[in-house]
C-alpha cells in the first residue's frame, strides 16, 4: 500500500494505473475507520483492480458549532486497517493540499437538501459535494463506494453524478451494525457508557416503525409518534428529527406505499447520531 499525501503524488500514480487500463475503485472516508468503512473496502477489493482509500476530515462539511476540531483521528491505526483490507493507495491529504486557496466557485445542493441532515446541518452537503468533486477528479475512479448509513448522502451524490456527468458508478452497502443494532460510527466513542447502552434504542425505534409498516400501518404521523415515544421512554437523548420520506427522491409522502426511508437523528450529551432503514425495497 502506498501512502500518499499530495495531489501531485496521487495524480502521478493514478496516471500510471490508468495507462495500464486498471479499473479504479474509491472509498472516500473521514477516517477513524470501523467495520462500516472496511466493508466498503472489502467490496471495492472484490470489484476493482486498484483500491484507493482517502482519509480527510473535510472542514467544509462541518458547521461552526459542530465537531470538526474534535472529530476522532488515528492515522496509524487507520493505515493498518486500510492495508489489511486490501487498499493499494491511501490518500491522506492535508488541509492545504485540498484547499490551497479560497474557492472561486461554490457548489450548492438544491435538491433533497431541505430535509433530514440537509435541514439540520446547513451547508453540510454543499461541503460533501465539493470535496467529492475534487476527490472524484483526483482519483479518476471508475466506481465509488458509499454506505447507506448515510442514505441522504448517497441520494445527493447520485444527483451530483447525474447532473454533471461524472464517469463514475456508485455502489452502496447496507449499514453495518454492532451486535445490539447500533449503527457503527466513528462518533460512537463519544457516548458515555450509559448512553452507549441506551443508543441501541435508535435502531429499535426504526425496527418498531418497520414492523408497524409490515403489519399494514400506513399512517406516517402514527408511526412517527411510536418512534418518538420509544426514544423518549428508553433514552436520555433529544430528537433532532424523525422523518419518513420517499427514497431516493426524499420527497414528502402522504402514506407509505413505495420505497420509503425512515430516518432518525438524535443528540446525546457530546454526540449527534443518525440511522435509517429503507422499507418496501421491491
Ligand atoms: P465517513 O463518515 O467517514 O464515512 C465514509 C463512508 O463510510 C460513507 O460512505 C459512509 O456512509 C460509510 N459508513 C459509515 N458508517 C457506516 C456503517 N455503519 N455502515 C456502512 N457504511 C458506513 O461520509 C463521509 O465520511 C464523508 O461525508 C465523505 C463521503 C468521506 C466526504 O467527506
Amino acid at each position: 500500500m502506498k501512502v500518499i499525501r499530495t495531489v501531485e503524488g496521487l495524480t502521478r500514480i493514478i496516471k500510471e494505473k490508468k495507462q495500464l487500463n486498471r479499473t479504479i475503485g474509491f472509498v472516500p472516508t473521514m477516517g477513524y475507520l470501523h467495520e462500516g468503512h472496511v466493508t466498503l473496502m472489502d467490496q471495492c477489493r472484490k470489484e476493482t483492480d486498484v483500491v484507493v482509500v482517502s482519509i480527510f476530515v473535510n472542514p467544509l462539511q462541518f458547521g461552526p458549532n459542530e465537531d470538526f476540531e474534535r472529530y476522532p483521528r488515528d492515522e496509524e491505526r487507520d493505515a493498518h486497517l486500510a492495508l489489511s483490507h486490501g487498499a493499494d493507495i491511501l490518500f491522506l491529504p492535508s488541509m492545504e493540499e485540498m484547499y490551497p486557496s479560497t474557492r472561486s466557485i461554490e457548489m450548492t445542493v438544491v435538491k433533497r437538501n431541505d430535509v433530514l441532515c440537509g435541514r439540520s446541518r446547513q451547508g453540510h452537503f454543499d461541503g460533501v459535494v465539493t470535496v467529492l468533486t475534487k476527490l472524484f477528479h483526483l482519483t479518476q475512479a471508475d466506481v465509488a463506494y458509499f454506505g447507506l448509513k448515510d442514505a441522504q448522502q448517497v441520494a445527493i451524490v447520485k444527483g451530483l453524478i447525474d447532473d454533471y456527468n461524472f464517469p463514475i458508478k456508485i455502489r452502496t452497502i447496507q449499514t453495518v451494525r454492532e451486535s445490539d443494532g447500533l449503527a457503527k460510527s466513528s462518533r460512537n466513542v463519544y457516548l458515555t457508557e450509559e448512553e452507549r447502552n441506551q443508543a441501541t434504542n435508535i435502531y429499535k425505534s426504526l425496527l418498531l416503525a418497520q414492523n408497524s409498516i409490515s403489519e399494514g400501518n400506513k399512517n406516517i404521523d402514527q408511526i412517527k409518534e411510536k418512534m418518538i415515544g420509544w426514544i423518549k421512554q428508553n433514552t436520555s437523548a433529544t430528537i433532532d428529527y424523525i422523518e419518513i420520506l420517499d427514497y431516493p427522491s426524499l420527497e414528502q409522502i402522504e402514506t407509505i406505499n413505495k420505497r420509503t426511508i425512515i430516518a432518525i437523528a438524535v443528540h446525546f450529551t457530546n454526540v449527534r447520531l443518525i440511522d435509517n432503514v429503507i422499507v418496501n425495497e421491491n
